[in-house]
């Protein structure tokens, strides 16, 4: 069983098309609540820092370029077991293969546009939650 904490963020386009506060709701509809949450826009080098677990993949480039493209809405929920659980209830990676009620399947694009992160494991969770909170900013 994992921790209790996951980090997501809406990404740029999704906050363009204005699904910013439905997508929200969405979250808190499922069960999880929303601890922290702060609206912010990384420059290509912080996206670049963010995403460093995926330098060597060929869509890098095209990810950094497009989460520095817009404004983001940065969270941390709380759930039991809130990795799993937000990965499970976010949908597949691709919008296209996500199932239907899944916020990727309502909100997502495309697989680089597909509207929200969520960490992959509690570890990535604490160092993606440290990367754009302070402790004082977590309720
Ligand atoms: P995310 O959960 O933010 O973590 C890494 C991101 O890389 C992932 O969501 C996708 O948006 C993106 N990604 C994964 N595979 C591809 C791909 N083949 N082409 C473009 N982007 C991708």
């Amino acid at each position: 069983m994992g921790g209790n904490r996951t980090y997501t963020m809406v990404k740029p386009t999704a906050m363009r098309k204005g699904y910013m506060a439905a997508i929200m709701n969405k979250i808190t509809e499922g069960g999880f609540k929303i601890i922290a949450a702060k609206m912010t826009k990384l420059s290509l080098a912080e996206a670049e820092t963010f995403y460093a677990i995926h330098n060597e993949r060929p869509f890098f480039g095209e990810l950094t370029e497009f989460m520095s493209s817009g404004p983001i809405m940065a969270i941390v929920v709380e759930k039991e077991n809130a990795v799993e659980a937000y990965r499970d209830f976010i949908g597949a990676t691709n919008p296209e293969e996500a199932k239907d009620g899944t916020i990727r399947k309502l909100f997502g694009t495309n697989m680089g546009e597909n509207a929200v992160h969520g960490s992959d494991s509690d570890e990535n969770a604490k160092i993606e939650m440290n990367y754009f909170f302070n402790d004082r900013d977590i309720f």
